[in-house]
């Protein structure tokens, strides 16, 4: 695989092999440095994600005065607490990173200053009105442009309650809960499946007061946070696109040590499983959260339906998985997944046109697609639609195609894996 600052050229793989370790995971990157920066005190982070959105996150965090030291993947924040933020001078600009928008509005929804937040092209375009509704119930002055960004929040004393979220998302869940470490009494979230549970299981770390029933979050307002060290494990997400190489490719086998394992991001390998994958993960340790290896190699797959109930816990790796059912015989169906059209781009558009144009036999649905598998695939122009999870989907699939295809804007992957092609390369012995 050559490199180019704009296009790149993907020759088919035909190994693809390795033992790796992943750079920190990009949903725990954010939330270790947004909560360092709320408590009061040192914060140690290892292993920080080496995404462009946690880069992101940092830069916010900055912008509101919170020092912020960072070496590589190790990152220190001088916690000054929540009451310690200034407001920041200009616009804080989260970039690509969703995450960072929304988390931080939470955040932010107590702080008695105004603040906007506003993002790139593709932030704009997606939906923040979800966030703004519980936190204006809380009591926060929440504006947004048409619902999307930028979005203003005049912050200030905030009320606790008892949200029930519409949709299932990680990101409102925990934007509710930052609030509600700042409210008068108890604020919990309520959601209708399982999304990724990060927030909950690190708050006590800082010394945070967290409940956890079933499906319900609660949080108890008004405990002063205090400074943590803590380790972030590789990328769950990042591991899917390597895992989905290794099970299409002939002569392939990989090992990813140090993953993170946790169940609210690896129904992913559950899928890959029923479509008759070989790959297995090994639990090495489960607190604060389970982490272990992955190891995943040649196989013949076979499509299989996707539960709608697990779309909560694989939502991320809807691509990769689509890239997967193109190289699988028979029918995969994803349905329930409506979120994708609101991601970093239109995900379920920008996979059918991807996977169709290497020859895959692709229908689009309202909230999901279908892949007849069979066609081999082969080679073609694909576009990225400026999507990291986009461009590793396409690329994974062109590296199992019968001739060269060439993908446009391939350094977005740096959103959240810049290693992704130089990884790839060594695993099939082109580096
Ligand atoms: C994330 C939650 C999910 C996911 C995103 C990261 C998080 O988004 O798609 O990549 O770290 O909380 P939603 O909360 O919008 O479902």
């Amino acid at each position: 695989m050559l490199r180019s600052p704009g296009t790149l050229r993907i020759e088919p793989a035909r190994r693809f092999r390795g033992r790796f370790r992943l750079p920190g995971d990009k949903s725990i990157s954010h939330r270790a440095a947004l909560l360092g920066a709320m408590a009061t005190g040192r914060t140690r982070i290892e292993n920080y994600s080496e995404a462009a959105d946690c880069a992101s996150t940092l830069g916010c965090l900055s912008a509101l005065g919170v020092p912020v030291h960072r070496q590589g993947a190790h990152v220190e924040i001088e916690g000054p607490g929540v009451e310690g933020w200034r407001a920041p001078a200009g616009v804080l600009d989260a970039e690509n990173s969703g995450s960072t928008l929304r988390m931080l509005a939470g955040a932010l929804a107590g702080r008695p200053f105004r603040s906007v937040l506003t993002g790139d092209a593709s932030l704009r375009r997606r939906p923040v009105e979800r966030v703004a509704v519980p936190l204006r119930a809380m009591g926060a002055r929440v504006a947004t442009t048409e619902g999307r960004p930028p979005l203003t929040i005049e912050g200030g004393s905030l009320r606790g309650i008892a949200y029930e979220l519409p949709v299932a998302s990680a990101q409102v869940k925990t934007a509710v809960l930052l609030a509600g470490l700042q409210a008068g009494g108890e604020t919990s979230v309520r959601e209708p499946s399982p999304s990724r549970d990060h927030t909950e299981r690190m708050l006590p770390a800082f010394g945070a007061d967290v409940r956890r029933e079933g499906l319900r979050a609660t949080v108890r307002g008004g405990t002063a946070l205090h400074g943590t060290d803590l380790r972030v494990p590789g990328d769950a997400s990042s591991a899917a696109f390597l895992v989905v190489a290794a099970l299409v490719l002939p002569d392939a086998g990989v090992e990813l040590e140090d993953v993170l394992l946790s169940p609210t991001r690896t129904a992913f390998l559950d899928v890959l499983r029923a479509m008759g994958g070989r790959v297995e993960a090994r639990l090495l340790a489960t607190d604060p959260e389970p982490v272990g290896t992955i190891v995943a190699s040649s196989s013949e797959l076979r499509g299989t339906r996707v539960d709608p109930a697990l779309v909560a816990s694989l939502i991320d790796e809807v691509p990769a998985l689509a890239a997967a059912a193109a190289h699988a015989e028979g029918r995969f169906t994803v349905t329930g997944a409506r979120e994708l059209r609101v991601k970093e781009s239109d995900r379920i558009a920008a996979l059918v046109e991807g996977l169709s144009a290497l020859g895959a036999d692709v229908q689009e649905l309202p909230d999901g697609l279908v892949v007849e598998g069979g066609p081999r695939l082969h080679g073609a122009p694909l576009h990225a639609h400026g999507d990291h999870r986009i461009a590793m989907a396409l690329a994974v699939a062109a590296l199992g195609a019968d001739g060269p295809s060439e993908l446009d804007d391939a350094a977005c992957v740096a959103v959240s894996f810049p290693g992704f092609f130089d990884l790839a390369a060594r695993a099939s012995g082109r580096a």
